[in-house]
């Protein structure tokens, strides 16, 4: 299913912004990855910690904005799978100068590994890039839709998450449960502390939270 849904770009099963959270190693990225293979349209997918060419199958790897731009423009519209991979210079300039690309050319699903990572303080009150802010805003009139992960969720740009999908893993870290507490409710929250690995919650707007995920593949 691909298409303008509400006035949002939606692929597979992400439409608007959607966030992935929880402790290391508790699958995040595996299930950003499965989300991914659902969409039909185009996907970038930001690997902050260049870290993910193998894990990724199908993907071009693409490591300069030079590059990205004239694969932009032949593949605008189509089907691609894009590994944008900062391997040197400044992670935040990459960063930025993809996100005015991924703007220019819309419609595509844009995943942003270890969000945040490239959030914080440094960009002053929006606590993040303006570039990403943009998007975050207005990615719908470009129809572009987003999906991140990250560990810290409190380090994540607060415009990010008060409007995103979630699917929270495990999480012991207490401070980073009582911030969850305040989105998805105490007893949500209290259940995180005792996820199963590959489990998660989900909470979409007012519907109620299910529980999800679980071991896969050889894992079952
Ligand atoms: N649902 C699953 N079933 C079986 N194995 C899984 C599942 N999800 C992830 N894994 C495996 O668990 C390991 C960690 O997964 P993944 O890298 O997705 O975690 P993560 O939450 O992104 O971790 P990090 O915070 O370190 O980036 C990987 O080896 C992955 O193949
Ligand atoms: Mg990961």
């Amino acid at each position: 299913m691909r298409g303008v849904v509400d006035c949002e770009y939606q692929d597979g099963e992400i439409r608007g912004l959607v966030f992935l959270c929880g402790m290391r190693g508790t699958g995040k990225t595996t299930e950003m990855d499965r989300l991914l293979s659902l969409c039909t349209g185009g996907v970038l997918f930001f690997d902050t910690l260049s870290k993910h060419a193998e894990v990724l199958r199908g993907y071009k790897v693409i490591s300069s904005t030079r590059e990205l731009e004239t694969y932009l423009r032949v593949n605008r519209g189509r089907r691609f799978r894009i590994l944008y991979q900062p391997r040197s210079g400044n992670l935040d300039d990459h960063f930025r100068a993809v996100c005015v690309l991924v703007r220019v050319c819309g419609f595509m699903i844009f995943a942003v590994d270890e969000l945040d990572k490239l959030c914080g303080q440094r960009w002053g009150d929006s606590r993040m890039p303006p570039e990403f802010y943009h998007l975050v805003n207005y990615g719908r009139h470009e129809r572009v839709s987003m999906i991140a992960t990250a560990r810290n969720p409190k380090a994540v740009a607060r415009a990010y998450t008060a409007e995103s999908e979630m699917r929270i893993f495990r999480v012991e870290e207490r401070s980073y449960r009582d911030y969850f507490a305040e989105r998805l409710g105490e007893e949500a929250a209290e259940q995180l502390a005792s996820l199963p690995r590959f489990f998660y919650l989900r909470k979409v707007e007012d519907a109620p939270i299910e529980r999800r995920g679980g071991p896969r593949g050889a894992f079952v």
